[in-house]
């Protein structure tokens, strides 16, 4: 290997150490890595969004849909010591995603993530807001009829979001229902910076089409923006920008 190629392996390496930082504590706080590993964002997912982090240098980073925090961590930990994380959940109880793996857990999903925010010494530059970023959709008020809660108790509290803006990165991985990806865009929007990257989750896989599709309303009523896919995450950026160029040299 020469000396380019190794520097490289050892960016790709540190931007993968975040992530096994926050999925070893989690495992060490007896989740299951099956849960981890479907619900939350994977390794190679973790490095992209932190080799981006590395390159915008965003002061103000967006997060729409939490859960217990894997990706907030790696957020977190590779973001610039003087930036703010805002993350948006409506803290439901980690049933509403654990039961399928046979993890039953009753608490709120936010409880978990200011313990982890503790853990690392993160939570002075995080902003937690609990609630939902855009109204609930359908599927989430059912399964969480289901497990007897009350989706009138859960506040949409999107606009609190303003206070913070303009956001620089925002991490889209809420509802993956097509009306919900729609309205957090069209939301988020107003709150980004001219030069923003928004990064979606799950673009393949089982709920793709439905991201999909959310996105595809979007770009039909602002056109000005371009997207791009690789693998499961996708990039969303204003074409006239300089971050065009940059995406352009990476995919
Ligand atoms: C796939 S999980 C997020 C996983 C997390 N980003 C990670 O990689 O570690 C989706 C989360 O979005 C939350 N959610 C559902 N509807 C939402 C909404 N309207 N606004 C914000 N979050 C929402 C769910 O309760 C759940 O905690």
């Amino acid at each position: 290997m020469n000396a380019c190629n190794c520097f490289l392996q050892m960016e790709r390496d540190k931007l993968v150490h975040y992530w096994q930082m926050v999925f070893e504590y989690f495992l060490e706080q007896g989740f299951p890595e099956g849960l981890l590993r479907f619900v939350c964002i994977n390794p190679y997912e973790a490095s992209q969004i932190s080799a981006f982090i590395e390159r915008i240098n965003p002061r103000t980073m967006l997060e729409i849909g939490t859960f217990i925090g894997l990706s907030t961590g790696v957020l977190v930990l590779a973001s610039p010591p003087d930036s703010i994380l805002v993350c948006v959940d409506p803290n439901l109880p980690v049933n509403v995603l654990s039961e399928r793996f046979h993890y039953f857990e009753s608490r709120g999903s936010l409880w978990f993530v200011r313990n982890m925010l503790e853990h690392f010494e993160k939570r002075q530059k995080t902003v937690v807001l609990e609630g939902c970023f855009t109204p609930m959709s359908a599927l989430y008020r059912d399964r969480l009829l289901a497990r007897g809660g009350n989706p009138e108790n859960v506040a949409v509290i999107g606009e609190r979001a303003r206070d913070f803006a303009p956001y620089d990165l925002v991490l889209v991985d809420g509802d993956h229902s097509e009306e919900s990806v729609y309205a957090d865009l069209s939301l988020v929007y107003h709150y980004i910076s001219e030069g923003a990257l928004i990064i979606l989750h799950d673009l393949s896989g089982d709920w793709g089409i439905h991201v999909f599709s959310g996105v595809s309303k979007f770009l039909q009523e602002h056109p000005e923006f371009s997207v791009r896919i690789h693998e499961n995450l996708g990039f969303l950026y204003r074409r006239s920008h300089h971050i065009s160029t940059l995406m352009k040299g990476l995919y």
